[in-house]
């Protein structure tokens, strides 16, 4: 098992994307102007089933973003997709899909980029914070839960690229840890 604990199951997580979709649904007024950005590839299997349970159809677009190196924040976030997503959020509602909320970097990058975009508006919905002091505070209009300081796996997160696929979110094992990751390539 790749996983040292699990920290939410996948009934757990169903649960808490239900009650999200339900609560973005409500708060928001103009459906049709409303765009969904999601982050990749974290936010990958979280976004596909929040925006399924959703009782409206949403236009969604996908921005790639990486900053983590290993189990590690890098500090720098590349957006190598952004140019080519600019007209694409020019006055749209922008509903900011992420799946962590950790240094704050990705996000707060993302904001500003979308600031610059000249965004109408933004909201932004982050399945998990980690209980840290962050780098750059973003405020999250809708969140899932709170979790601790680990580095975690599944359910869209990975390690190198590796485990996204497996259905529950939990800590990554300690002998799971690669100690050589790959060079950043921003
Ligand atoms: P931040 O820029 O430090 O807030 O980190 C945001 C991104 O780093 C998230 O969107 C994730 O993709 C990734 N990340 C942060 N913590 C973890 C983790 O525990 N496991 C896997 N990826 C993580
Ligand atoms: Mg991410």
């Amino acid at each position: 098992m790749p996983y040292s604990r699990i920290v939410l199951n996948s009934e757990q997580i169903d649960r808490i994307v239900t009650r999200m979709s339900r609560d973005i649904a409500s708060a928001i007024d103009d459906r049709d102007n409303c765009l969904a950005l999601v982050v990749l590839d974290g936010a990958k299997y979280f976004a596909r089933d929040l925006l399924a349970k959703l009782d409206f159809p949403i236009e969604t677009e996908f921005i790639k973003a990486s900053s983590y190196v290993g189990t590690r924040s890098s500090g720098r976030v590349s957006l190598p997709d952004a140019e080519a997503l600019r007209d694409a959020v020019c006055g749209r509602d922008i509903l900011l899909v992420d799946d962590i909320y950790d240094t704050g970097l990705t996000l707060s990058r993302m904001l500003e980029w979308l600031r610059r975009g000249r965004a109408n508006s933004i909201k932004t919905c982050v399945l998990l914070e980690k209980e840290v002091p962050h780098t750059q505070t973003v405020t999250i209009d809708f969140l899932g839960t709170k979790i601790d300081d680990e580095f975690l796996i599944g359910y869209g997160l990975d390690h190198n690229e590796q485990y996204r696929e497996l259905p529950h979110i939990g800590v990554l094992s300690s002998d799971k840890i690669s100690q050589t990751p790959p060079a950043y390539n921003p």
